[in-house]
């Protein structure tokens, strides 16, 4: 009986599996979707380098690393070219456009969601930007609750040229941090990613980025995996190496403790 017990509590504790896929589910709206950048691909084209360069230090086990979503945009080639972007939608169409891919098998570990949502209801005068941030709340808890083990990334804004826009933005920005990190103290796996980089001289339109704003939010992107990677919440632990990483060491050391204090 008690040994039983004792392999039952080491298998609960056993390190993760070493990812062999890692999905990554871009959702959001057009800025998502990669309007206004050359190629159509926006901030996915530079993150994927960045993701799968040989120096990237984002994953130790070098999984296949794959955009999912229903729409498809850009020239990235398939099946890399989808991503849940959304032109025209605001935070609580997200949530809806959302609830396809967060039907699809979605409890591995190591799946990322890169959410950046709000500039629609920052823009559209119709829409009370006071209730945005509860509105951004609600979408996280509704992502985090389909996929509990995901890594799920928040965007700050990038800036617009229109002063009502702009105001807007600057507000809801400032709340951001406040709506995630509630999430994140109740044990919930999300990060903000500040695109504070991002200004409205590196846009098309005062509203959309240009290539040099979309490579400036892949490398605020890039950073924000590798906090959640340091967190183990991308990466399963597969080498010696990898568990002086991060808080690698952190999955083994029930295991180690268990077994000293049983003397194997
Ligand atoms: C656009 O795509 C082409 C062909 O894939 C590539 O050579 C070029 O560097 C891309 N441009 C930008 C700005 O990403
Ligand atoms: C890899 O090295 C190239 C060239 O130095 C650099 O531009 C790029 O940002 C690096 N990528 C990562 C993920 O560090
Ligand atoms: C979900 O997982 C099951 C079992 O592994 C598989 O048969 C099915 O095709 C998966 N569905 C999707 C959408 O990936
Ligand atoms: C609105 O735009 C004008 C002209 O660009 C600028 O002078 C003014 O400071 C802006 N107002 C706000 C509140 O940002
Ligand atoms: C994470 O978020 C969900 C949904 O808001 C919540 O039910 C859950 O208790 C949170 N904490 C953990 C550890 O998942």
């Amino acid at each position: 009986m008690s040994h039983l017990l004792l392999l039952a509590i080491t298998l609960l504790l056993s390190p993760a599996q070493a990812i062999t896929h890692l999905r990554i589910l871009p959702l959001g709206d057009s800025i998502t979707w990669g309007y206004g950048s050359t190629n159509g691909s926006g901030y996915r084209a530079p993150l994927l380098t960045l993701l799968t360069s040989p120096n990237s230090t984002f994953t130790t086990s070098k999984p296949k690393i794959t955009y999912i979503g229903s729409v498809t945009s850009g020239n990235l080639p398939p099946p890399n070219n989808a991503n849940e972007g959304h032109v025209g939608a605001l935070i609580s169409q997200i949530g809806d456009y959302a609830k396809v891919p967060l039907s699809w098998n979605g409890t591995l570990e190591g799946d990322i969601v890169l959410l950046m949502a709000g500039t629609n209801d920052m823009f559209n005068a119709n829409i009370s930007p006071n209730g945005a941030p509860g509105r951004l709340g609600a979408l996280i808890d509704e992502i985090v609750t389909a996929w509990p083990k995901a890594a799920v990334l928040v965007a700050t804004l990038t800036p617009s040229a229109i002063n009502t826009t702009q105001d807007n933005i600057e507000v809801f920005n400032g709340q951001v941090a406040g709506v995630v990190s509630k999430r994140a103290k109740a044990g919930n796996r999300t990060l903000v990613v500040s695109m504070s980089k991002v200004t409205v001289g590196m846009e098309v339109d005062g509203l959309h980025p240009d290539d040099v704003g979309y490579t400036l939010m892949a490398q605020g992107w890039y950073k924000g995996l590798l906090e959640a990677k340091s967190k183990g919440w991308v990466d399963g632990v597969a080498s010696g190496a990898a568990l002086m990483g991060g808080a690698g060491w952190l999955m083994w050391f029930p295991v180690v403790s268990l077994v000293l204090l049983v003397g194997v």
